[in-house]
């Protein structure tokens, strides 16, 4: 079994989109571990997406994500990255599939709804990162 975290962002909050997200979550099979509503600070938001900080974008990104509460969760079960990450769809929702939460939810990149982590190296860092007292 595997974990990762799964982020409801600031837009499916604020769109009320928190308990469609859990719901998919849930029905998937998977099975939530940890569960926080936050408002993320500039530091954290900026580790986060540590990736990204050479992209044009990530100004606009730190922006998005510290603009309103969010629902950050650790989500376990058998291949748990790549199952969360096949519900949530592809980055752009305009391309995502229908079916997936962008796919049926979203229409622009930035504002995609839900986050993934995409590697078992990216999930503990970012486990690590919201949830310390999980280890
Ligand atoms: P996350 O699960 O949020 O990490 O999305 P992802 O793994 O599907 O995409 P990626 O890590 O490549 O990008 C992180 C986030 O940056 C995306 O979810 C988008 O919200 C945002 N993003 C990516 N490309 C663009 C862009 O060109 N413009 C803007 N404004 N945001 C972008
Ligand atoms: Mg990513």
């Amino acid at each position: 079994s595997e974990r990762t975290l799964v982020l409801v962002k600031p837009d499916g909050v604020r769109r009320g989109l928190v308990g469609e997200v859990i719901s998919r979550i849930e029905r998937k099979g998977l099975t939530l571990v940890a569960m926080e509503l936050r408002t993320l600070t500039r530091e954290t938001a900026e580790s986060h997406y540590e990736e990204h900080a050479s992209k044009p974008f990530f100004g606009e990104l730190v922006e998005f994500i510290t603009g309103g509460p969010l629902v950050a969760m650790v989500v376990e079960g058998p291949r748990a990255i790549e199952a969360f990450r096949s519900l949530a769809g592809s980055t752009d929702p305009v391309s995502a599939a229908p079916g997936t939460i962008r796919g049926d939810f979203g229409l622009q990149i930035g504002e995609n709804i839900v986050h993934g982590s995409d590697s078992t190296y990216s999930a503990d860092r970012e486990i690590k990162l919201f949830f310390p007292e999980l280890g």
